[in-house]
């Protein structure tokens, strides 16, 4: 092409950047020739009516994208990731080969055809509602690698359907679970030598759904992009020396309140907790213990769920968790550890209020034996010390001979490790 004729083309594409705007979101998936076909029928529906909160959601599944459909496109040597060493992993830090994303436009018909692709970064309009709004979510779920050297997911069913709840809530495109399972045990195979050979160490999985339509306006967004990456994990934070951490009750700060979205895993919860998360760590504390509410109710500690073990009024152990009442996450492990200890016939096991002044009572009362957070990234975390007002409460959790805590963390590491076959676990490889 002549000089002049190519400045031209170049000057004129400046110029008119805006109205390739759709051209360049979408790749060479999406389904332009199923569009042009279905021209003449009637428009797609928009997102399912959401339904009352904390009921299952209500997915179609001929609105979701089809694993059928995945297209592969494997990182060529140039593209591949630096291995770390097991001991440098920490937490989130490394990323593997391959991602998978699926983007939603709903001008072509809603979810497009899922991709797995080399690991790449995004690039994005600077107006995406993701970007302002918050409108965006996001889970963690796990691979672990047994002794047998099969590779198992955890109940990857509760963490699609937490997702579609979150999805709901924030205006942005739902899709069939058992989908994007399948997709995400594609991309786990593809990069299986990134599970860690050790049972101290697993691959963490992140799918993350964001609103990137360009444009300002508190609205469910026309488009939208599910990703999911994957990062080998060891620890998730520093504890102290016997492995239990310390906990600070701030009454003056809460990380969710009735009617809010503090039981649905989106961004916007996790950023404002970081001041007050500072500031406990500068008094000595690993932790924030979230309360609610004029009685002090716990909540949640960090990002896990919180448990207590105590003697009850009957003189029976029990193990207690706050209820599900919209404050707090419906953690997959916090599930997981009420359905598994229920049929333990030596323990009482109840969702019940907890508040600061039952566990200041119980431990002066010396019936207060543990406490513990729950979650994937952590499994659990037990609690050794309490800051609440001028108080520093400790809680016998490391001194107990039979820990609970103990006995919970094992029977779900010997589930996702393969030593115990348990429906819980799925084997992707
Ligand atoms: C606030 C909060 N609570 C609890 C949990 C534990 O949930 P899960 O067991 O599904 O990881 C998490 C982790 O996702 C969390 O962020």
């Amino acid at each position: 092409m002549p000089l002049r004729r190519s400045k031209v083309l170049v000057k004129w594409i400046f110029e008119n950047q805006h109205k390739l705007q759709t051209v360049r979101c979408c790749s060479s998936s999406l389904r332009y020739k199923e569009l042009e076909e279905s021209a003449a029928q009637p428009e797609p529906l928009a997102a399912p009516p959401s339904p009352a909160p904390n009921t299952r959601p209500h997915i179609s599944p001929e609105i979701s994208f089809k694993s059928d459909d995945l297209q592969v496109r494997l990182a060529a040597p140039y593209q591949l990731q630096p291995k770390p060493e097991a001991g440098d992993l920490g937490f989130g830090k490394f990323f593997t080969d391959h991602m998978l994303k699926v983007h939603y436009q709903r001008q072509l018909g809603g979810w497009q055809k899922p991709e797995i692709m080399p690991f790449e970064n995004l690039s994005i309009h600077p107006a995406a509602k993701a970007l302002h709004y918050a409108i965006q979510l996001f889970e963690g779920l796990k691979a672990y690698r047994g002794r047998d050297d099969k590779i198992r997911l955890f109940r990857p069913d509760l963490n699609m359907e937490r997702m579609n709840l979150a999805a709901q809530r924030s205006g942005l495109p739902t899709f069939d679970g058992d989908e994007l399972i399948r997709c995400i045990t594609r991309l786990v195979q593809i990069d299986q030598e990134w599970v860690p050979h050790s049972e101290t160490s697993t691959l963490y999985i992140r799918p993350t759904l964001i609103g990137t339509e360009p444009t300002f306006g508190i609205q469910a967004p026309e488009s939208a992009l599910l990703f999911v990456i994957l990062s080998p994990v060891s620890a998730y934070y520093k504890t102290s020396t016997d492995g239990a951490v310390s906990i600070y009750a701030d009454p003056n700060v809460v990380r969710a309140f009735p009617g809010g979205v503090g039981n649905r895993k989106v961004g916007s919860n996790y950023g404002p907790t970081i001041e007050a998360t500072a500031r406990a760590a500068k008094m000595g504390h690993h932790q924030v213990l979230w309360l609610f509410g004029p009685d002090h109710e716990l909540t949640e500690v960090g990002a896990m769920n919180i448990f207590m073990v105590y003697i009850n009024d009957q003189g029976d152990k029990q193990l207690s968790t706050p209820p599900l009442n919209g404050l707090i996450l419906p953690g997959v492990t916090r599930r997981s550890i009420l359905e598994l200890a229920s049929q333990w016939e030596d323990l009482t096991v109840k969702e019940e209020v907890l508040t600061m002044k039952r566990v200041i009572e119980l431990n002066q009362q010396g019936r207060l034996l543990e406490m513990f957070g729950a979650g994937t990234a952590v499994v659990i975390s037990p609690i050794s010390r309490v800051g609440f007002l001028d108080e520093d409460i400790s809680i016998p959790t490391m001194k107990q001979a039979q820990p609970v805590f103990q006995r919970v963390k094992d029977t779900l590491l010997a589930i996702q490790y393969g030593h115990i076959e348990h429906p819980y676990a799925r084997i992707i490889s």
